[in-house]
């Protein structure tokens, strides 16, 4: 008996993001609102993250639909609708619901049924690794057109008398759709992780402890000397192996558009990749404050609605965060 001969999906040469699209939680946060249980002020928060105010997200206003409004706006710039999508990634570490996966409730809402959706949990750098993938089940023909989503609303997880992270974080999600291109549009993902290193960036005690324990409601809890030094001196060189993997340097790119930690972390990584003065460098986090996998789309969003980069410009994007866990890629503006 011959065995039959398998049917593999048409390979497509060339992914790119089609659109991007974002929406930041409803209210302004000051420093001097965060400042007093932690007994810091607002001029020690702007020297030491560049942080000038956060957005938070009512009471009223969930993460999915904070997914649910990046994903429109996103669609919208893509000129697409729900029905055009075949997948949705969802990356959040936000969501109440073990199961069903919020991806399949946004896909939903959005018209996109019966598209294949799923969550990813990859932090900070879960927007990088959802373009990883999108452009994955592009190139292997598994899906035309995937809805990547970066969303958390971080505030249902801080401890406002934290003062490891807490006053970093904001609510926001962003999105982008990405699908076939007859040119190259997302250089090769440099990405992975280091769990020996988990402990630096987690949440305070598990579900279960909260539950059967009482031990209360978690929140997030970082070493953050550590993972400074980390960001720092490790990330650099992936995102200079993102450029090397795309074939270009420093000085072929537009804009710079790390994750949104920290605004000395983003200043010392410019230094350490020589980054040329002509390189545009996103710094939402000076409003914005830290949206975890929401950052470096909102970020993105904001390039491009200011005007501070054209369509079609070339970013280096990095995320990187708790796991430890990273990714950069090189890709092609909408
Ligand atoms: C959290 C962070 C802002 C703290 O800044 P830092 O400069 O590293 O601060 P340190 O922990 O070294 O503490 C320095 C001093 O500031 C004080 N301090 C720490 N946190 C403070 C706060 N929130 N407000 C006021 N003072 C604070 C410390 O007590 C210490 O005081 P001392 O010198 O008198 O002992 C910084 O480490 C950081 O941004 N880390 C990485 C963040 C990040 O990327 N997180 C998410 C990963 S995706």
């Amino acid at each position: 008996m011959t065995t039959p001969r398998l049917t593999q999906a048409a390979v497509q040469p060339y992914s790119r993001i089609l659109g991007i699209g974002g929406v930041r939680g409803e209210n302004v946060v000051t420093n001097d609102d965060v400042a007093g249980p932690i007994n810091s002020s607002d001029e020690w928060i702007r020297q030491r993250t560049g942080i000038v105010t956060r957005r938070r997200a009512g009471g009223s206003t969930d993460v999915l639909d904070l997914a649910e409004g990046a994903a429109r706006a996103a669609l919208d710039d893509a000129g697409l609708t729900g029905a055009d999508i075949d997948a949705v990634i969802l990356s959040t570490v936000t969501y109440f619901h073990q199961t069903p996966a919020g991806a399949a409730v946004v896909a939903d809402r959005i018209g996109a049924t019966p598209a294949a959706a799923f969550d990813i949990s990859a932090a900070c750098a879960g927007y990088c690794y959802g373009i990883a993938q999108a452009d994955a089940l592009v190139r292997s023909g598994n899906a035309r057109n995937v809805l990547v989503i970066g969303a958390e609303k971080m505030s249902d997880f801080i401890d406002p008398a934290d003062r490891s992270i807490s006053f970093l974080l904001g609510d926001g999600a962003g999105a982008a759709v990405v699908g076939a291109s007859d040119t190259p549009g997302i250089g090769p993902t440099v990405w992975g992780s280091d769990g020996a290193q988990a402990p630096l960036i987690k949440q305070t005690h598990s579900w279960q402890d909260a539950v059967q324990h009482d031990a209360g409601w978690p929140t997030l809890r970082q070493e953050g000397a550590s993972v400074f030094k980390w960001a720092v001196w490790q990330m650099a060189p992936v995102a200079e192996k993102a450029l090397a993997a795309a074939g270009v340097t420093a000085q072929d790119i537009d804009a710079f558009i790390p994750h949104q930690a920290n605004m000395r972390i983003i200043d010392q990584m410019i230094k350490q990749l020589k980054l040329p003065e002509s390189v545009v460098v996103a710094r939402d986090i000076a409003d914005t404050g830290n949206t975890s996998a929401a950052s470096i789309p909102l970020a993105t969003e904001r390039l491009l609605r200011e005007g501070q980069v054209a369509p079609g410009a070339l970013a280096l994007q990095i995320g990187f965060g708790a796991g430890l866990v990273y990714a950069a890629q090189v890709v092609v503006l909408p």
